[in-house]
Protein backbone atom coordinates (compact mmCIF):
# COMPACT_ATOMS: atom_id res chain seq x y z
CA UNK A 1 0.00 0.00 0.00
CA UNK A 2 0.70 3.69 -0.65
CA UNK A 3 0.99 5.86 2.51
CA UNK A 4 -0.62 9.32 1.13
CA UNK A 5 -1.32 12.58 3.28
CA UNK A 6 -4.60 14.12 1.62
CA UNK A 7 -4.11 18.00 1.02
CA UNK A 8 -7.78 19.73 -0.01
CA UNK A 9 -10.01 21.96 0.09
CA UNK A 10 -13.31 20.42 -0.09
CA UNK A 11 -15.31 21.06 -2.75
CA UNK A 12 -17.71 18.55 -3.70
CA UNK A 13 -15.07 17.53 -6.22
CA UNK A 14 -12.85 17.05 -3.43
CA UNK A 15 -15.11 15.17 -1.23
CA UNK A 16 -15.38 12.57 -4.01
CA UNK A 17 -11.75 12.16 -4.17
CA UNK A 18 -11.58 11.78 -0.49
CA UNK A 19 -14.13 9.01 -0.79
CA UNK A 20 -12.37 7.14 -3.85
CA UNK A 21 -8.77 7.06 -1.45
CA UNK A 22 -10.74 5.84 1.69
CA UNK A 23 -12.52 3.13 -0.51
CA UNK A 24 -9.60 1.65 -1.14
CA UNK A 25 -7.24 0.88 1.69
CA UNK A 26 -5.39 -2.50 -0.10
CA UNK A 27 -3.53 0.49 -2.29
CA UNK A 28 -3.96 3.52 -0.39
CA UNK A 29 -3.11 4.28 3.13
CA UNK A 30 -4.87 7.57 4.11
CA UNK A 31 -2.70 9.03 6.83
CA UNK A 32 -4.28 12.03 7.47
CA UNK A 33 -6.26 14.99 5.63
CA UNK A 34 -4.84 18.64 5.81
CA UNK A 35 -7.53 21.64 5.12
CA UNK A 36 -6.30 24.67 3.31
CA UNK A 37 -8.57 27.90 2.18
CA UNK A 38 -9.49 27.48 -1.18
CA UNK A 39 -13.09 26.48 -2.43
CA UNK A 40 -14.56 27.95 0.85
CA UNK A 41 -12.60 29.95 3.85
CA UNK A 42 -10.64 27.07 6.15
CA UNK A 43 -12.99 26.56 8.91
CA UNK A 44 -15.51 25.04 6.40
CA UNK A 45 -12.72 22.98 4.43
CA UNK A 46 -11.78 21.94 7.96
CA UNK A 47 -15.40 20.91 8.72
CA UNK A 48 -16.36 20.09 5.34
CA UNK A 49 -13.20 17.26 5.33
CA UNK A 50 -14.54 15.71 8.89
CA UNK A 51 -17.97 15.03 7.69
CA UNK A 52 -16.57 13.40 4.66
CA UNK A 53 -14.61 10.64 6.98
CA UNK A 54 -17.26 10.40 9.21
CA UNK A 55 -19.39 9.78 6.04
CA UNK A 56 -16.83 6.84 4.42
CA UNK A 57 -17.03 5.80 8.21
CA UNK A 58 -13.06 5.78 8.68
CA UNK A 59 -13.21 8.22 11.67
CA UNK A 60 -9.61 6.72 12.97
CA UNK A 61 -8.60 9.18 10.06
CA UNK A 62 -7.41 12.36 11.72
CA UNK A 63 -8.39 15.79 10.24
CA UNK A 64 -5.96 18.90 10.43
CA UNK A 65 -6.72 21.94 9.82
CA UNK A 66 -3.92 23.76 7.64
CA UNK A 67 -3.49 27.63 6.37
CA UNK A 68 -6.06 30.02 6.21
CA UNK A 69 -4.86 32.27 3.32
CA UNK A 70 -2.45 31.83 0.51
CA UNK A 71 1.34 33.08 1.40
CA UNK A 72 1.33 36.46 0.25
CA UNK A 73 -2.16 37.24 -1.73
CA UNK A 74 -5.65 37.97 -0.47
CA UNK A 75 -8.00 34.80 0.04
CA UNK A 76 -9.87 33.81 -3.62
CA UNK A 77 -12.97 31.66 -2.84
CA UNK A 78 -15.42 30.06 -5.37
CA UNK A 79 -19.02 30.16 -3.22
CA UNK A 80 -20.04 30.84 -7.27
CA UNK A 81 -19.23 26.80 -7.89
CA UNK A 82 -19.63 25.23 -4.80
CA UNK A 83 -22.21 26.95 -3.10
CA UNK A 84 -22.19 28.58 0.10
CA UNK A 85 -20.71 25.63 2.46
CA UNK A 86 -18.61 24.05 -0.53
CA UNK A 87 -20.66 20.93 -0.56
CA UNK A 88 -23.76 22.24 -1.40
CA UNK A 89 -25.93 19.48 -2.66
CA UNK A 90 -25.86 17.30 0.86
CA UNK A 91 -26.26 18.26 4.17
CA UNK A 92 -24.73 16.22 6.53
CA UNK A 93 -24.75 15.80 10.26
CA UNK A 94 -22.29 17.96 12.51
CA UNK A 95 -19.30 15.34 12.57
CA UNK A 96 -17.72 13.38 15.82
CA UNK A 97 -14.29 13.43 13.59
CA UNK A 98 -12.61 15.77 15.48
CA UNK A 99 -10.26 18.49 14.11
CA UNK A 100 -6.94 17.48 15.54
CA UNK A 101 -4.82 20.26 17.61
CA UNK A 102 -1.28 19.93 15.55
CA UNK A 103 -1.62 22.05 13.02
CA UNK A 104 -1.59 20.74 9.53
CA UNK A 105 1.97 22.02 8.53
CA UNK A 106 3.25 20.23 11.13
CA UNK A 107 1.80 17.04 10.50
CA UNK A 108 3.06 17.13 6.97
CA UNK A 109 6.44 17.98 8.59
CA UNK A 110 6.73 15.02 11.17
CA UNK A 111 5.18 12.49 9.03
CA UNK A 112 7.67 13.07 6.25
CA UNK A 113 10.31 12.76 8.77
CA UNK A 114 8.72 9.77 10.57
CA UNK A 115 8.78 7.48 7.66
CA UNK A 116 10.97 6.27 5.62
CA UNK A 117 12.61 8.41 2.43
CA UNK A 118 10.43 8.01 -0.45
CA UNK A 119 7.33 6.59 1.70
CA UNK A 120 5.02 9.64 1.72
CA UNK A 121 2.83 10.45 -1.20
CA UNK A 122 1.68 14.02 -0.95
CA UNK A 123 -1.94 14.72 -2.49
CA UNK A 124 -3.37 18.02 -3.50
CA UNK A 125 -6.86 18.83 -3.96
CA UNK A 126 -6.81 22.69 -3.42
CA UNK A 127 -4.48 25.17 -3.58
CA UNK A 128 -0.85 24.55 -2.83
CA UNK A 129 0.03 26.83 0.40
CA UNK A 130 0.64 23.85 2.61
CA UNK A 131 2.86 22.32 0.77
CA UNK A 132 4.83 25.45 0.42
CA UNK A 133 5.07 26.01 3.73
CA UNK A 134 6.01 22.77 4.79
CA UNK A 135 8.80 23.39 2.16
CA UNK A 136 9.71 26.18 3.56
CA UNK A 137 10.05 25.47 7.11
CA UNK A 138 11.25 22.18 6.57
CA UNK A 139 13.33 22.22 3.56
CA UNK A 140 14.83 18.44 4.31
CA UNK A 141 11.57 17.06 3.19
CA UNK A 142 12.14 17.86 -0.23
CA UNK A 143 14.45 14.62 -0.65
CA UNK A 144 12.40 12.28 1.70
CA UNK A 145 8.92 13.07 0.10
CA UNK A 146 8.10 10.01 -2.76
CA UNK A 147 5.68 12.28 -4.81
CA UNK A 148 3.35 15.25 -4.92
CA UNK A 149 0.18 14.43 -6.76
CA UNK A 150 -1.67 17.48 -7.21
CA UNK A 151 -4.68 18.49 -9.56
CA UNK A 152 -3.64 21.89 -10.68
CA UNK A 153 -3.47 24.07 -13.87
CA UNK A 154 -3.90 23.52 -17.57
CA UNK A 155 -2.38 24.05 -20.82
CA UNK A 156 -4.63 23.23 -23.67
CA UNK A 157 -7.77 24.44 -21.59
CA UNK A 158 -6.45 27.21 -20.36
CA UNK A 159 -8.23 28.63 -17.37
CA UNK A 160 -11.36 28.42 -15.47
CA UNK A 161 -10.84 31.04 -12.71
CA UNK A 162 -9.51 33.57 -15.14
CA UNK A 163 -8.71 33.37 -19.14
CA UNK A 164 -5.40 31.83 -18.08
CA UNK A 165 -5.33 30.08 -14.83
CA UNK A 166 -6.47 27.47 -13.19
CA UNK A 167 -8.12 27.82 -9.83
CA UNK A 168 -6.07 25.78 -7.55
CA UNK A 169 -2.93 27.23 -8.94
CA UNK A 170 -4.61 30.61 -9.08
CA UNK A 171 -4.81 31.59 -5.74
CA UNK A 172 -1.35 30.54 -4.21
CA UNK A 173 1.05 31.08 -7.71
CA UNK A 174 3.71 31.43 -5.48
CA UNK A 175 3.13 28.19 -3.30
CA UNK A 176 2.85 26.79 -6.29
CA UNK A 177 5.89 27.95 -7.49
CA UNK A 178 8.17 26.46 -4.43
CA UNK A 179 6.54 23.40 -5.09
CA UNK A 180 7.09 23.16 -8.61
CA UNK A 181 10.99 24.82 -8.02
CA UNK A 182 11.29 21.99 -4.50
CA UNK A 183 12.77 19.11 -7.04
CA UNK A 184 10.36 16.82 -5.29
CA UNK A 185 9.21 14.57 -8.08
CA UNK A 186 5.28 16.32 -9.06
CA UNK A 187 2.57 15.09 -11.26
CA UNK A 188 0.11 17.58 -12.24
CA UNK A 189 -3.35 16.48 -13.34
CA UNK A 190 -4.43 19.84 -15.22
CA UNK A 191 -7.69 21.04 -16.80
CA UNK A 192 -6.87 19.09 -19.66
CA UNK A 193 -7.75 16.13 -18.17
CA UNK A 194 -10.08 16.73 -15.92
CA UNK A 195 -12.07 18.28 -18.55
CA UNK A 196 -12.20 14.69 -20.50
CA UNK A 197 -14.18 13.63 -17.06
CA UNK A 198 -17.55 14.02 -17.38
CA UNK A 199 -20.25 13.56 -15.13
CA UNK A 200 -23.18 12.59 -17.44
CA UNK A 201 -26.51 11.62 -16.72
CA UNK A 202 -26.00 8.35 -17.08
CA UNK A 203 -22.75 8.20 -15.29
CA UNK A 204 -25.00 10.09 -11.99
CA UNK A 205 -27.58 7.28 -12.54
CA UNK A 206 -25.20 5.00 -11.88
CA UNK A 207 -23.43 6.21 -9.11
CA UNK A 208 -27.28 6.92 -7.53
CA UNK A 209 -28.09 3.09 -8.03
CA UNK A 210 -25.36 1.92 -6.06
CA UNK A 211 -28.20 2.31 -3.38
CA UNK A 212 -25.41 2.98 -0.50
CA UNK A 213 -25.42 6.28 1.55
CA UNK A 214 -21.96 7.38 0.18
CA UNK A 215 -23.07 6.53 -3.84
CA UNK A 216 -26.45 8.74 -2.71
CA UNK A 217 -24.63 11.36 -1.15
CA UNK A 218 -21.64 11.33 -4.47
CA UNK A 219 -24.45 11.75 -6.99
CA UNK A 220 -26.47 14.39 -5.16
CA UNK A 221 -23.36 16.43 -4.55
CA UNK A 222 -22.36 15.72 -8.43
CA UNK A 223 -25.73 16.91 -9.51
CA UNK A 224 -25.32 19.96 -8.13
CA UNK A 225 -21.71 21.16 -9.70
CA UNK A 226 -23.55 19.98 -12.65
CA UNK A 227 -25.91 22.80 -12.43
CA UNK A 228 -22.85 25.24 -13.03
CA UNK A 229 -21.08 23.98 -15.80
CA UNK A 230 -23.80 23.63 -17.51
CA UNK A 231 -24.38 27.08 -17.87
CA UNK A 232 -20.63 27.92 -18.09
CA UNK A 233 -19.59 25.40 -20.79
CA UNK A 234 -22.73 24.50 -22.27
CA UNK A 235 -21.50 20.88 -21.67
CA UNK A 236 -24.11 18.10 -21.01
CA UNK A 237 -22.51 17.24 -17.30
CA UNK A 238 -19.79 18.82 -15.20
CA UNK A 239 -15.88 17.82 -15.39
CA UNK A 240 -14.93 16.08 -12.67
CA UNK A 241 -11.29 17.30 -11.43
CA UNK A 242 -9.65 15.89 -7.73
CA UNK A 243 -10.98 12.25 -8.00
CA UNK A 244 -8.10 11.90 -11.00
CA UNK A 245 -5.55 12.70 -8.31
CA UNK A 246 -6.33 9.41 -6.57
CA UNK A 247 -7.57 7.76 -9.48
CA UNK A 248 -3.52 8.12 -11.03
CA UNK A 249 -2.48 6.61 -7.75
CA UNK A 250 -4.56 3.63 -8.04
CA UNK A 251 -3.90 3.02 -11.34
CA UNK A 252 -1.58 5.13 -13.63
CA UNK A 253 -1.95 3.19 -16.93
CA UNK A 254 -5.32 5.00 -17.28
CA UNK A 255 -3.69 7.93 -18.14
CA UNK A 256 -0.67 9.43 -20.48
CA UNK A 257 1.48 12.56 -20.35
CA UNK A 258 5.02 13.63 -20.35
CA UNK A 259 7.85 15.23 -18.09
CA UNK A 260 8.07 18.49 -19.13
CA UNK A 261 8.46 22.03 -17.51
CA UNK A 262 6.33 23.88 -15.73
CA UNK A 263 6.85 27.53 -14.91
CA UNK A 264 4.37 29.90 -12.84
CA UNK A 265 3.51 33.14 -13.61
CA UNK A 266 3.74 35.43 -10.34
CA UNK A 267 4.16 38.82 -11.76
CA UNK A 268 1.93 39.47 -14.16
CA UNK A 269 -1.98 40.70 -13.05
CA UNK A 270 -3.25 39.10 -16.51
CA UNK A 271 -1.91 36.12 -16.37
CA UNK A 272 -1.39 35.22 -12.80
CA UNK A 273 -1.23 31.70 -11.98
CA UNK A 274 -0.89 30.76 -15.21
CA UNK A 275 0.77 27.30 -15.55
CA UNK A 276 3.38 28.04 -18.53
CA UNK A 277 3.67 24.06 -19.63
CA UNK A 278 6.85 23.78 -22.31
CA UNK A 279 4.90 21.21 -23.63
CA UNK A 280 6.78 20.91 -27.11
CA UNK A 281 9.78 21.35 -25.35
CA UNK A 282 10.82 24.23 -27.35
CA UNK A 283 13.20 26.01 -23.91
CA UNK A 284 15.82 24.06 -22.51
CA UNK A 285 14.19 24.70 -18.47
CA UNK A 286 14.71 21.05 -16.82
CA UNK A 287 11.47 18.92 -16.90
CA UNK A 288 10.30 18.79 -13.10
CA UNK A 289 6.68 17.87 -13.71
CA UNK A 290 4.63 14.89 -14.90
CA UNK A 291 2.56 16.44 -17.17
CA UNK A 292 -1.16 14.33 -17.55
CA UNK A 293 -2.50 15.12 -20.60
CA UNK A 294 -5.03 12.04 -21.14
CA UNK A 295 -7.02 9.70 -19.47
CA UNK A 296 -8.96 6.55 -20.72
CA UNK A 297 -12.66 8.13 -19.23
CA UNK A 298 -14.70 5.18 -19.22
CA UNK A 299 -12.47 2.99 -17.11
CA UNK A 300 -11.92 5.88 -14.80
CA UNK A 301 -15.83 5.78 -14.32
CA UNK A 302 -15.83 2.15 -13.79
CA UNK A 303 -12.90 2.35 -11.20
CA UNK A 304 -14.99 5.10 -8.93
CA UNK A 305 -17.89 3.42 -9.31
CA UNK A 306 -16.62 -0.41 -8.12
CA UNK A 307 -14.81 1.52 -5.42
CA UNK A 308 -17.77 3.52 -3.90
CA UNK A 309 -19.52 0.63 -3.82
CA UNK A 310 -16.89 -1.09 -1.04
CA UNK A 311 -18.19 2.68 1.36
CA UNK A 312 -21.20 2.26 3.70
C1 LIG B 1 -10.12 22.85 -8.83
O1 LIG B 1 -10.68 24.01 -8.22
C2 LIG B 1 -11.62 23.64 -7.27
O2 LIG B 1 -12.76 24.43 -7.42
C3 LIG B 1 -11.89 22.17 -7.45
O3 LIG B 1 -12.15 21.56 -6.20
C4 LIG B 1 -10.61 21.65 -8.06
O4 LIG B 1 -9.67 21.32 -7.07
C5 LIG B 1 -10.46 22.85 -10.30
O5 LIG B 1 -9.93 23.99 -10.92
CA1 LIG C 1 -10.29 21.13 -4.75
Amino acid sequence: TRKIIIDTDPGQDDAVAILLALASPEEIEVLGVVSVAGNVPLWRTTENARKIVELAGKTSVPVFAGCARPMRRQPVTAEHVHGETGLNGIDLPSPSVPQQAQHGVDFIIETVLAHADKEITLCTLGPLTNIAMALIKAPEIALKIREIVSMGGAYFEVGNITPAAEFNIYVDPEAAAVVLESGVPVTLLPLDVTHQVLNTHERLARIASLGNRCGTAVAALLSFSERFDLEKYGWTGAPLHDPNVIAYLLDATLYEGRHINVAIETGSALTQGMTVADFWRVTKRPANCNYIRNVDVERFYALLIERLAQLP
